[in-house]
């Protein structure tokens, strides 16, 4: 059996909280090896990066989530009784019922719909001097996700949730007040979401084909039971939340169209192999979960080195997206790569990896591309913006990471006719000319994904 290198320092804690994006590489650069043991809240924990650890990591039921994260982190995500907290069958039955979200006409309406909200609000922000992107982009997306999962909503509750989501996502990565004002505000989401489950049930009849809303109010478990109604409402807060925490993914989109103006130019040609190229290096370069926690679920040995069952394992997402023995020059943002080189399961872990529907990997990517395709087209075909001097720096130190000045657009106009329409390359109403979900290049992926796309 080897030796696991040991990271010298008593306890990590505080120098993870403060760099958690570059803690893994850093040490593991130092100690010359893609595995290390450290001590994290003064507990023994394996850190792990690149592809091989990814494919340890997302074998299905080799790691259980359960017990791994702190209380404070999994409150504001996935939360107690969630899929992400469930092993084995009772895990696949409930992820069922996610992937049963992610038809692609289903992701067609949810797509259409954003673009929709985003073109109301534009025709506010007409008038406005300037606008922060990120809170933009969060309104939108609540309430288009709200509008597609079927979740009736005035226009004050919209502007309530969008504060409750948003805090949570912010709260999630943090210590201390803003964490704990996430949690505040997530009790408050969580009666709301209770009520929706108990009135669908109560006034409506069986159904759980209609609407992401009553799929999850009438989702049976194996037993053929119903989930209790706190259950329930965590799942419904599961797709509505990081639904709107692609409003991160929306100002990155931005910033790269700001930072790497090339890119501007390419999407304005309307080239659907490039947006969506476009869109995955927006989800590999830029930071959003650092890293994501495990337990082994029994003793093992990999590569010499001994699991334990229990043991807490990091494995590095921010990491393993930078990481130079699978991508070319990681440090620059080219969508080209997308273009050129397959990537597989394993490789771009923004959202988790592996198999979709045995493990934990993340049942939004779907929906998480297909947004980022619709903004960067937004941004680029239908309107016109200037980004005034601000602090375009990211800022590291919170997750999700954001740019300091969370991205500052003014003197907005639309334009009449979409940028691309002129140039007869592809009309805004024949958006996006799909490539039907599949990944470029990436036939695994698609396999992988259960054949679902079809
Ligand atoms: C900003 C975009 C998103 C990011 C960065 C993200 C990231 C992730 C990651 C890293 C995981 C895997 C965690 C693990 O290994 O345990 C995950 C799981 C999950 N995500 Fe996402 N996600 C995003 C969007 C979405 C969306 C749009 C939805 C739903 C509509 C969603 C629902 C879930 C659920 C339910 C799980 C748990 C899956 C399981 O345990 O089987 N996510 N997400």
């Amino acid at each position: 059996m080897r030796d696991m290198p040991q990271d010298k320092s008593l306890d990590s804690t505080v120098e993870l909280l403060s760099d958690a994006y570059r803690f893994i590489s850093k040490r593991c650069k130092q100690h010359q090896s893609r595995i290390f043991e450290t001590r994290v809240m003064l507990q023994k924990a394996i850190c792990m990066q690149g592809e091989e650890a990814s494919r340890l990591f997302y074998e299905p039921d080799r790691f259980t989530r359960k017990g791994a994260m702190p209380p404070t982190v999994l409150k504001l995500l996935q939360d107690v009784g969630s899929v992400q907290t469930l092993d084995g069958e009772d895990h696949q039955q409930r992820k069922q019922m996610f992937l049963s979200m992610m038809k692609p006409d289903s992701l067609q309406k949810l797509s259409d719909i954003f673009a929709e909200q985003w073109l109301l609000q534009m025709e506010k922000w007409k008038d406005k001097d300037q606008i922060l992107l990120l809170t933009e982009a969060q309104d939108i997306l609540t309430r288009a996700v709200c509008i597609w999962a079927g979740v009736p909503m005035t226009e004050a509750q919209s502007k309530l949730r969008r504060v409750e989501f948003s805090s949570m996502i912010s709260g999630a990565g943090s210590v201390g007040l803003r964490n704990w004002w996430g949690m505040f505000l997530r009790n408050q989401t969580e009666r709301w979401g209770q009520k929706l489950i108990s009135g669908i049930r109560e006034t409506q009849k069986e159904n759980a084909q209609a609407s992401p809303l009553e799929a999850i109010a009438w989702h049976r478990d194996r037993q053929g039971e119903l989930l209790d109604v706190d259950t329930a409402t965590v799942e419904l807060i599961n797709i509505l939340r990081p639904t709107v925490a692609v409003a991160w993914y929306v100002v990155f989109a931005a910033h790269a169209l700001e930072v790497y103006p090339e890119c501007r130019a390419r999407l304005m040609q309307g080239d659907s192999q490039y947006l969506e190229a476009f869109a995955q290096e927006v989800r590999r370069f830029y930071p959003f979960f650092p890293m994501v926690a495990g337990k082994p679920t029994r003793d093992f040995e990999w590569q010499g080195y001994s699991f334990k069952e229990g043991a807490l394992v990091l494995f590095d997402i921010y990491g393993t997206n930078h990481d130079a023995d699978i991508w070319k020059d990681p440090e620059a943002f080219r969508p080209e790569r997308f273009l050129e080189n397959e990537i597989n399961l394993f490789s771009l872990v923004a959202q988790g990896a592996g198999d979709v529907v045995k493990g934990h990997r993340c049942p939004g990517e779907w929906i998480t591309v297909e947004l980022l395709k619709r903004s960067a087209h937004l941004l680029t075909n239908t309107m016109i913006y200037d980004v005034p001097a601000q602090d375009l720096s990211l800022d590291f130190s919170r997750m999700p990471a954001i740019p300091r000045s969370k991205f500052i657009m003014s003197n907005i106009q639309g334009l009449t006719q979409p940028v691309s329409e002129e140039q007869g390359a592809v009309s805004f109403d024949g958006y996006p000319q799909r490539s039907d979900f599949a990944f470029p290049g990436s036939p695994p992926l698609r396999e992988a994904m259960g054949g679902m796309m079809q």
